[in-house]
């Protein structure tokens, strides 16, 4: 979950690394710190708090002669976020400075075994162990050395290690953690994720598990199991503008502005005549579609939610059952899977660590899997047998936008193919759904363009600390959705409930003036949410409905009515979400949160 960056070349590494942290701050950013070599010494430099704290050091004590270093930013997972704890890690004398990314399992018995040979520890971290580790079998080439430590180790991890025995090589080593190297002229680069390389390259090597990577200016070279081995180079095609605010106030809100382009390029290439091109796109055989017995969807957090619309996208269009798992409850309950069994895998940074387990889970039990993920080379992306890229761009913001509504389009036009593909749906049928579909961009760009009403909603909900949303079918799980928005970035207690279920105990909890939030998109379910709705008005509570549908009655029965443009009931969480995600952010803006970096959490979750 933490971001690394290393340099070696002929700038000053520390406006590199400093650089490239800020770039990847979204992956931690309770303490930051760096190693620099001058040729002479191993300067370390750690902090407590935000980059900025980190800068405000460097600048009162600049080291701007160092042509060779590696950063950290961290979010805690053994020991406190403090100035200690904080990477890069140095050994009993200060020849190594190791940052990583990830747990290392087994450091208790390591940490335990090194301390009886005497090393001495200063961190609760479990990092520690790996500069100790160093001292004991360096024997003058860093990569032997480094290859040597990580067959001590279990674990997740990504690593960066510099020493002062050899000032012009860093070495770079990934296990299931992500690590991508920059590759430039007479410079090169290293990085958890690619924004960091942006400014300086567009020529990348992702690391592979087991693939160590020796970093010096004049060039990279790569080794497996002790053996050179070659790499592909990938060309990173997105511009740096893509990774930066371009003048928004929040990444979440540029986020939110780019879906229109997000879901044209997700669906650009995919829409046919007669149906959709994606099972060939995605090679699926029209033998697996006949032959799928049961879909079981696996994701985390707002992918998760994306799934619970997809399972009712495909067991409508296809007729297939489907379940919806937590990634984080799948993989321990040891599934009952068969090879008929199509497994979907949602991750938009495609290494979150229960889905990526889920993912090896279905794979082992012989699934046909499909990945659907927003990050090409990521590690769902390289292991998924069937790949379905969402084309939203980067996502920086914690909370998820764009991601969630191109999974979105992405789970239809899944539906839509499968249902062809099994005859259980109609090519007119599925002809109107992808019109709809096509409409869909420009649809979502019309209710940005009232986001002023839901700021105005927004500074009325942000004066409570509880806050319920309601739907019916779909609606429910696009509620589902906007209230983990609210909650997660304005720290507003909120809950999604099925509107038929709230009667059963949740209505105790709306007073006057409780803000209710109610979605009517699906038709055929009008008059039961009409009556739900008249239900919480009769007890005081404050309604905004969010509506495609009803027109006739919701304006009568809501304190505020954001109405969206009409489409197909199939189609409506990609709309209705949208001044949801909104309300969230105007929410937290009045509240003076930090939008971008809600408190506790990271964008990529690689731990358990
Ligand atoms: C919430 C959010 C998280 C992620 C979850 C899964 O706004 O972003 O709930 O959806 O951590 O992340 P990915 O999709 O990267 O696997």
């Amino acid at each position: 979950m933490c971001g690394i960056v290393g340099y070696v070349g002929q700038r000053a590494a520390e406006d590199v690394i400093i650089d490239g942290l800020r770039r990847l701050e979204y992956r931690g950013y309770d303490s930051a710190g760096i190693a620099l070599f001058n040729e002479q010494e191993l300067f370390v430099e750690k902090h407590a708090g935000r980059l900025s704290v980190l800068e405000g050091y460097l600048s009162a004590n600049p080291h701007r002669d160092a042509r060779l270093g590696i950063g950290h930013t961290r979010w805690a997972t053994h020991g406190a976020p403090n100035d200690v704890n904080a990477h890069p890690h140095t050994g009993c004398t200060p020849r190594f400075a190791v940052v990583h990314n990830g747990i290392i399992e087994n450091y208790n018995e390591l940490r335990r075994e090194l301390m009886a040979r005497g090393h001495r520890f200063v961190t609760e971290t479990d990092t520690e162990v790996l500069p100790h580790l160093l001292e004991e079998v360096y024997a003058g080439d860093l990569a032997t050395a480094v290859f040597e430590v990580v067959a001590k180790l279990r674990g997740a991890y990504a690593l960066a290690v510099v020493t002062s025995e050899d000032p012009n090589t860093v070495i770079a080593y990934r296990q299931d953690s992500p690590l991508i190297i920059g590759l430039g002229q007479g410079e090169n680069f290293l990085a958890s994720d690619i924004p960091a390389l942006l400014p300086y390259t567009r020529q990348t090597v992702v690391l592979d598990d087991g693939d160590l990577a020796v970093l010096r200016s004049s060039g990279v070279s790569f080794y497996r199991e002790g053996k050179e081995i070659e790499k592909d180079i990938f060309t990173v095609t997105w511009d740096e503008v893509a990774a930066e605010k371009a003048g928004f106030d929040h990444f979440m809100l540029k986020e939110i502005h780019e879906q229109p382009k997000a879901l044209r390029d997700t669906l650009s290439g995919r829409i046919l005549e007669q149906g959709t091109n994606l099972a060939e796109e995605i090679g699926l055989t029209s033998d697996m579609i006949k032959g799928i017995n049961r879909v079981v969807v696996v994701a985390c957090g707002t992918a998760y939610h994306a799934g619970l619309v997809g399972k009712t996208l495909i067991e409508r269009l296809a007729r297939i059952h489907v379940e919806v798992d937590y990634a984080s409850e799948f993989r321990y309950r040891q599934p009952v899977l068969n090879p008929n069994d199509l497994v979907i895998i949602i991750s938009q940074s495609g290494e979150t660590a229960d889905t990526l387990a889920a993912l090896r889970e279905a794979k082992r039990q012989g699934c046909t899997v499909v990945a659907i993920t927003n990050v090409v080379g990521s590690s769902v992306s390289r292991e998924g047998q069937h790949v379905l890229h969402t084309w939203a761009g980067p996502e920086i913001a914690v909370a998820s936008t764009k991601a969630y509504t191109t999974q979105l389009a992405a789970l239809t036009l899944m539906a839509i193919e499968l249902g062809l593909g099994r005859k259980t749906l109609k090519v007119t049928r599925a002809q109107e759904l992808l019109r709809g579909l096509r409409e869909i961009p420009l649809q979502v760009g019309e209710i940005i363009a009232q986001a002023e009403k839901i700021k105005a909603v927004a500074e009325h909900v942000a004066k409570s600390e509880h806050v319920f949303f309601i739907g019916r079918g779909l609606d429910f799980n696009v509620a589902l959705e906007g209230a983990l928005k609210l909650k997660e970035i304005s720290y507003i207690h909120a809950e999604a409930y099925a509107a038929g279920e709230l009667k059963h105990g949740t209505l105790a909890l709306i007073t006057a003036g409780t803000p209710v939030i109610c979605l009517f998109t699906q038709a055929e379910l009008q008059e039961k949410m009409v009556s739900n709705v008249e239900v919480v008005r009769a007890r005081g509570g404050y309604t905004v409905s969010i509506s495609s549908c009803c027109a006739d009655v919701t304006g009568t029965i809501s304190d505020v009515e954001i109405r969206l443009p009409e489409t197909d009931p199939l189609l409506a969480p990609m709309l209705s979400v949208v001044p949801l995600q909104l309300l969230a952010y105007y929410a937290a803006v009045t509240r003076g949160a930090d939008v971008d970096k809600p408190r506790n959490l990271a964008k990529s979750v690689t731990v358990e």
